[in-house]
């Protein structure tokens, strides 16, 4: 965990990448930029590489796991550990990526992971046994969890104010794109009878143009400037930020100076910290509705519910795929106009009820459930693309205050990839052990508590700035306190002859 290495913010703005009209004396209109919106599309196109990673290399494992149990004779405990190798190494990415950013730099470290996401690919096509194919999926893992912090990272510290919420919902778009391809390419070999090994060896591709495209690259502004490089700083703002590139270096040194105030106990400290719990609980509860027994396990499920053969249960899963690239497009025109809210609350009472049809489907037994299952299947996975999963990973960047957002979004992040491994690790278990309905039932129940979760203790942040999300935390969750508080922000900072805020950006109370 690491301070300031979050989305964090060269220009100021809030996280949904609505210009933050605050951070300009005089709530002036945002800058226009002049330099080449078409660089900007390009660094976000590139580095999005890492998201389309993160989906390919954790989708992948649904289409090659029929192959692989064949191969290695798994059973069932072994089975969820080759599915959930990778994600053990998403933890351990996701601890260390903020680090590693503020070390060697977003652009470097970006580059490292495109030829560690290479090097993984390629060795664990020729894995010779099951638990060498466990270790590099474990390095490949590695690179997962940190690209799942560094590429939204690097966006969001290049996009210009005006297109940066699309640009990093962006890259959650670019992990479905990447699953619904994993799909299809395990689809095309498994019916050239082709087996497991190529569809691990595919993800080389992309992991080779982002290598190479983030050569091609600047570093950010605001990772250049931490290490005392205004020069480069400068040159490579001007290239995204043209004209503004003055005011936007001096938003970076305010920026930057704001930043050292933040701790981890501030985000410990009573009003706070219920920011966290509901950063964190986004985060399980992402993964505790049970997303991917669906994205890794599809063809087992589609197994259980009569399809024959391997290339039938992967042509279904890659519909799925396809289905959940689609609703997240929908999402993503949503969130900003209908709210973070109702997506969430709608999206989940979709998942409740699609899990609990699921387990009265196989409850039933009935002989041909296969259609039956796909659609709800398809349902399932369209309440989550239109809620949980894109907007978990939106508010988890705009819940948490500028100076320790760092460590909040760090936080959640390795919780949603812990949460994620419980998950997987326990699903063949589960139902074996007590049966396929009462496994789905059970995420169904897990759904209502999300549902009551967010219903409690989530905020509509929809249209609002950074700084009136702090000051929510710190009234006690009201939004009509903002406006006293900022007074009596001014007030005691004026009393204590503390640095004052700029208008509009009231501190978090010590
Ligand atoms: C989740 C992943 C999931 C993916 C499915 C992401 O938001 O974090 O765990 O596999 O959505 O689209």
């Amino acid at each position: 965990m690491q301070e300031g290495s979050n989305v964090a913010i060269p220009m100021r703005r809030n996280a949904a990448g609505q210009p933050d009209q605050n951070s300009r004396q005089n709530n002036q209109q945002p800058a226009r930029y002049t330099a080449s919106s078409f660089y900007t599309y390009m660094v976000a196109g590139v580095a999005a590489l890492g998201g389309l990673l993160f989906g390919y290399d954790t989708g992948v494992i649904s289409g090659a796991e029929l192959f692989l149990v064949k191969d290695f004779k798994l059973t069932s405990g072994s089975e969820e550990l080759a599915v959930s190798a990778v994600l053990i190494g998403a933890i351990i990415g996701a601890i260390f990526g903020g680090k590693m950013a503020d070390w060697l730099g977003r652009r470097l470290s970006l580059i490292l992971l495109g030829i560690l996401f290479g090097v993984g690919a390629i060795l664990t096509a020729i894995s010779p046994n099951l638990t060498l194919f466990i270790v590099f999926r474990i390095i490949v893992g590695i690179g997962i969890g940190a690209a799942s912090l560094i590429a939204p990272m690097y966006i969001a510290e290049m996009a210009p104010p005006a297109v940066r919420g699309k640009l990093v919902a962006f890259n959650q778009l670019a992990i479905t794109v990447g699953i619904a391809v994993a799909y299809w390419v395990d689809l095309a070999f498994a019916a050239a009878g082709a087996s497991w090994r190529p569809m691990f060896a595919v993800a080389v591709v992309p992991a080779a143009v982002l290598a190479i495209g983030m050569f091609f690259l600047a570093d950010t502004p605001r990772w250049l400037a931490t290490k005392g490089r205004w020069d480069d700083a400068e040159h490579a703002l001007s290239r995204i930020a043209g004209s503004e590139t003055q005011n936007e270096i001096k938003a970076i040194r305010t920026s930057m100076e704001e930043e050292k105030r933040g701790t981890l106990r501030e985000l410990l400290r009573p009003g706070l910290r219920i920011a966290l719990v509901v950063g964190v609980g986004l985060a399980l509860f992402q993964q505790f509705v049970g997303i991917n027994t669906v994205i890794y396990y599809a063809p087992t499920i589609f197994g259980y519910a009569g399809f024959k053969s391997a290339s039938g249960a992967i042509l279904a899963t890659s519909v799925v795929g396809v289905v959940n690239v689609l609703a997240t497009i929908l999402s993503l025109f949503l969130v900003d106009r209908v709210g973070r809210r109702p997506l969430l609350l709608m999206g989940l009472v979709g998942m409740v009820i699609t899990l609990t049809a699921m387990g009265v489907i196989f409850a039933l037994g009935a002989a041909n459930v296969g259609v039956l299952i796909l659609i709800a299947l398809l349902l399932y996975i369209i309440s989550f693309a239109i809620g949980m999963g894109p907007v978990f990973w939106l508010m988890s960047a705009e819940v948490f205050p500028t100076r320790v957002r760092g460590y909040g979004q760090s936080i959640s992040t390795v919780g949603n990839w812990g949460a994620n491994l419980l998950i997987s690790v326990t699903f063949l278990t589960l139902i074996n052990g007590i049966g396929k309905p009462f496994t789905f039932w059970l995420y169904a129940v897990l759904g209502i508590a999300a549902f009551i979760f967010c219903l409690l203790l989530v905020p509509e942040t929809k249209g609002k700035r950074l700084e009136q999300i702090e000051a929510y935390w710190r009234n006690g969750r009201t939004w009509e306190g903002e406006a006293q508080a900022i007074g009596e922000g001014r007030r005691s900072n004026e009393d204590t002859g503390a640095d004052q805020p700029e208008p509009g950006q009231p501190r978090i109370a010590s």
